[in-house]
């Protein structure tokens, strides 16, 4: 199929476009795609759905920010915003609108956020790239400081001819904004419809203060609210604080592969690279419970706060499990290897001309099935996983029978799925007491272990 060149269309045509673009959320590309299934299906137009906000969760371990400057006296300000952001741990993006570029330079800016700066929709550079959609939709936060009254204006009537407008209305991800004008600005009615439809519209505003304007002799409420104030209001989008649903709980968790030795130099493993197990040490932790986390060989730093143990063999991780109990709530996530080498060869083993050595395996112990059938001392909760290539909802059930645990999390493992080593997860959550079973939906694998602790912490507190 031919490739479309926007910039050999006329420039009425093109600008159409890119705001068509912007108003339902697509690249450019993608945009004319639509219209040509359109055209050729004979349909009308599609409706634009409103795009809902999401939760406000930050997905990015570094939350990153778009950081919006408009053109006000205040946007001087907004270059020390770019640091505090950056002192809290985000990444800033920022974007200047054509009058904010006459009180703050690009370079400046760019130079403080480490980033490159954008100040146009119709940027060359990102022609078919849709820059203003990964910019509304790949951050965690917008924040417009200064907020101008006209961009407040063009806001809250949905209009998107500039880069700023087009983010803001094409984004689906909160927006914070904190609003500088003079006084008598601020207070007209058309700004005070504007700020009211904003509001409704469920956008956030920090300020304006009361206090000295730039403009002489005058003062009022119209200040733009202090960087420091405007990252703190950031903060709670951004690092929203956790429930300590799980302060003075103990949980155990295993992790990662085992390693079984054949001899000083070669072991058996498998493909766990531990990171759903550590996950969940890190939101059990972050939920405020005392977390062990034993983890066999992985490429993982220590989540902040969790006491780790290193082992390597499933014997090994038994031992330091058994030492680690009592605990409220213990959860199996090591792919423990089954079997291990029945005599562990003292020195490396030669090759001997054509004759193969022979391996016998013995069964490891099955620290799940060990710990649930507990006479004594059994943790309240005991959680197993179960990775399977096929059949997962009918071997997972199977396995809570054979291993006596209380749940178990399956996930299919098969290669194409990806999961393995991946950084997502899409996993059934099966209880002994229940028939039913819950279908999570595709996602993090932080994601998946902050949803567990959450079924964790109701069912601790309702049972
Ligand atoms: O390998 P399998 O599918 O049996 O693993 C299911 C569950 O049992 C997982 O939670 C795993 O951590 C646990 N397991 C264990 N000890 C073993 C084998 C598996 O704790 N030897």
């Amino acid at each position: 199929m031919a490739n479309l060149t926007i910039r050999k269309l006329d420039d009425a045509v093109r600008d159409e476009l890119r705001l068509r673009a912007a108003r339902s959320g697509r690249s450019v590309e993608d945009e004319v795609r639509v219209i040509l299934r359109e055209a050729a299906q004979g349909v009308a137009p599609e409706a634009l759905e409103p795009t809902p906000q999401l939760a406000l969760t930050p997905r990015n371990p570094i939350p990153r920010v778009t950081l919006i400057i408009g053109g006000g006296i205040a946007a001087y300000k907004a270059l020390d915003l770019i640091r505090r952001l950056k002192e809290r741990g985000s990444e800033v993006r920022c974007v200047l609108t054509k009058a904010a570029q006459r009180f703050v330079t690009p370079l400046a800016a760019s130079a403080l956020a480490h980033n490159r700066i954008y100040t146009d929709l119709f940027d060359p550079q990102s022609e078919f790239d849709a820059g203003h959609i990964r910019l509304a939709r790949d951050s965690d936060l917008i924040v417009v400081a200064p907020a101008t009254a006209d961009l407040m204006a063009k806001m809250a009537h949905g209009h998107a001819d500039d880069l700023a407008s087009a983010i803001l209305l094409a984004t689906n991800r909160p927006i914070l904004l904190a609003p500088a004008m003079n006084p008598l600005m601020w207070s007209n009615a058309a700004t005070a419809r504007n700020v009211a439809q904003l509001k409704r519209d469920g956008v956030t505003m920090i300020g304006p203060e009361a206090g000295e304007m730039a403009e002489r002799n005058e003062a009022g409420l119209g200040r733009m609210a202090e960087p420091t104030q405007i990252a703190d209001a950031a903060d709670k989008f951004l690092r929203p604080p956790i429930a300590q649903t799980l302060q003075g709980r103990r949980v155990l968790i295993t992790a990662g592969p085992t390693h079984e030795p054949i001899d000083p130099v070669r072991y058996i493993a498998n493909r766990s690279s531990g990171k759903q197990g550590y996950a969940i040490a890190a939101a059990a932790r972050a939920a405020g419970a005392e977390v062990t986390l034993i983890s066999g060989p992985v490429d993982l730093a220590n989540p902040a706060g969790v006491n780790v143990i290193r082992i390597e063999s499933a014997r090994a991780m038994l031992d330091a499990v058994e030492a680690a109990l009592p605990c409220d709530v213990a959860i199996f996530a090591a792919a423990v290897a089954d079997w291990r080498v029945a005599s562990e060869g003292a020195q490396k083993i030669k090759k001997n001309g054509s004759l193969m050595p022979t391996l016998t395996l013995v069964e490891n112990p099955d620290i799940l099935a060990t710990v649930s059938r507990r006479a004594a001392g059994r943790p309240r909760l005991v959680i197993g996983f179960a990775a399977e290539t096929e059949n997962l909802l009918g071997n997972a059930a199977a396995k809570i029978a054979r291993k006596g645990c209380d749940w178990i999390v399956a996930n299919d493992v098969s290669p194409a799925t990806g999961i393995m080593g991946g950084d997502r997860n899409t996993v059934h959550l099966l209880r002994r007491d229940s028939i039913d079973s819950e279908a999570w939906p595709d996602m993090s694998k932080q994601d998946v272990a902050r949803t567990l602790i959450a079924r964790i912490t109701t069912h601790l507190e309702t049972t």
